[in-house]
């Protein structure tokens, strides 16, 4: 998990910062880790880096996922791509990848489970801490709430948000409903293949969606962060089937 974000630590940098004291005046377990980007060429300078608050003992909104590592150096590597769009992460627990949209000067909404009310005052904190300035709002897939109707996304994303089956149908209604909100939208999300590749083929044609571009998450990330990494995690970009007759 963060073990990437030591692996990228020049001698020369500055640790992360301490975690907030009224935090650690409650005893909970923070810690934060620190997330660097750098330009290819340049492997032993960064040109930015991203502090994350992760609390281990909480739920799996708390802390930063592998997932999230590498859709936050796709984010960083196209990130002429992502400038100037505006764009909102589901499911954005430590919100890494949104982060790193903000920093390269997208529009960045960051959405989580609108019932976990400590995910969402994490997100707050994070914003802070690295003085980006995001919109934050509770969004439960699969519930229509009315700042819903009002997100028009160029780009959503979301990182290991396909863990849990029972919840996919709920997470594709709303990724759907996003896509039709606003014209040539994609979704770009990456995932654990342990969660059933074949259900999201499923359900990704039960909704009337198609994939763009399918990569190998290990293929783009550079050597230093895939050593701390492991699994088979996979990039999809996906866009509403233009052949499917959307109602
Ligand atoms: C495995 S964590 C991934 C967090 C983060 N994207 C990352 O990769 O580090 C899954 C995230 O989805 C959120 N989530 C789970 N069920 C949800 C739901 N029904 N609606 C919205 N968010 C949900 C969780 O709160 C959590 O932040």
């Amino acid at each position: 998990m963060d073990g990437a974000a030591a692996s990228t630590t020049s001698p020369s940098n500055s640790p992360p910062p301490s975690p907030p004291p009224d935090l650690l005046a409650k005893g909970t377990m923070i810690t934060v880790s620190r997330h660097y980007f750098s330009e290819e060429s340049a492997k032993d300078s960064h040109c930015f880096h991203i502090d994350i608050m992760e609390n281990m003992e909480e739920n799996y909104g708390m802390f930063v996922w592998p997932c999230s590592i590498i859709l936050a150096e796709y984010v960083w590597q196209q990130r002429s791509r992502f400038a100037g769009k505006k764009l909102v992460e589901l499911g954005a627990g430590t919100s890494l990848p949104g982060l790193v949209a903000a920093k390269i000067g997208a529009d960045v909404t960051l959405t989580d489970d609108l019932h976990k009310p400590e995910v969402l005052e994490n997100m707050r904190r994070i914003c802070n801490l690295n003085k980006l300035d995001c919109k934050i709002l509770g969004l439960t897939w699969g519930e229509w709430d009315a700042p819903l109707f009002e997100l028009q996304p160029d780009i959503i994303l979301g990182a290991d948000v396909f863990y849990n089956s029972t919840d996919f149908d709920d997470l594709f209604a709303t990724v759907t409903f996003l896509l039709q909100n606003s014209q040539g939208t994609v979704f770009i999300t990456t995932y654990h293949n342990r969660s059933g590749h074949h259900l999201i083929e499923f359900l990704m044609a039960k909704w009337g969606l198609k994939c763009l571009k399918l990569l190998d998450g290990f293929s783009f990330i550079p050597a230093h962060k895939a050593s701390s990494l492991q699994g088979n995690i996979q990039l999809v970009e996906i866009a509403l089937d233009d052949r499917t007759v959307h109602q």
